[in-house]
């Protein structure tokens, strides 16, 4: 048996995680244990079935003051039922969202909803400037990709869930992606999901 003082081996994260992340770009998402943020046949339905009762998800849409998202993740959380206000799975949030693409948006509800095509690091200007004091999310995985190789992303939030897709869109896509060093900064668990936050350390310049 050991002995001694040893760490704890979670770390709940409380509303001073809230102050701490405040003014973040954070690259969120839930992710399967093979590495991948949507299958290839249907894409969320399985991430939805771990949304719920979610402290750390809950308190990263609080804190989330405006999305940078990917046209493919948009178009998906469209199709979705709640995909009228909603960015996260599962999760009502309102608030301005920046659609990086290259072509018309239609039918969105309001002026919330704005088009961006160009360099990312200028979108996540205009996400800051729009998000205030909070965060900026960063949903999808191209868009991921490309804060992490222009080195705008501060952190990485994983909700980590026990499922196995095989194939479709991984969290980390292969293309020109730096390696980079992060530092985990908290760990916990909310049912079966775990939640991993990691600040990224090292950039590319
Ligand atoms: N599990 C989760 O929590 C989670 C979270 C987020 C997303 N997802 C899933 O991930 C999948 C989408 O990821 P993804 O990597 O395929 O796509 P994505 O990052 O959502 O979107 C990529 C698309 O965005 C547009 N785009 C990206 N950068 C741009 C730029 N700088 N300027 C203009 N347009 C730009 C391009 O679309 P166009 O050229 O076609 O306009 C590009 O094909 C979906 O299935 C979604 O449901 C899951």
């Amino acid at each position: 048996m050991a002995t001694g003082t040893s760490p704890p081996a979670f770390r709940v994260e409380t509303s001073d995680d809230d102050r701490r992340t405040v003014g973040k770009v954070v690259y969120q998402a839930t992710v399967s244990l093979d590495g991948l943020l949507a299958g290839s046949g249907d894409p969320r339905e399985w991430a939805m079935r771990y949304s719920e009762r979610n402290p750390t998800l809950e308190a990263a849409i609080r804190t989330t003051g405006a999305v940078l998202v990917g046209r493919n993740t948009f178009d998906a959380v469209r199709r979705q039922a709640r995909a009228t206000t909603g960015a996260f799975p599962g999760a009502d949030w309102t608030g301005p969202r920046f659609v990086l693409t290259h072509r018309p948006l239609e039918g969105v509800p309001d002026d919330s909803t704005r088009p961006f095509s160009g360099d990312l690091r200028e979108a996540v200007r205009l996400a800051q400037a729009a998000a205030g004091e909070k965060n900026v999310t960063v949903l999808g995985a191209s868009v991921g990709a490309q804060g992490l190789r222009l080195g705008v992303v501060d952190e990485i939030l994983v909700h980590l869930v026990p499922v196995l897709l095989g194939s479709g869109v991984r969290f980390f896509t292969n293309d020109e992606l730096p390696e980079l060093d992060l530092e985990r900064l908290s760990l916990s668990v909310a049912g079966p999901v775990t939640n991993l936050r990691f600040r990224v350390r090292r950039r590319s310049s």
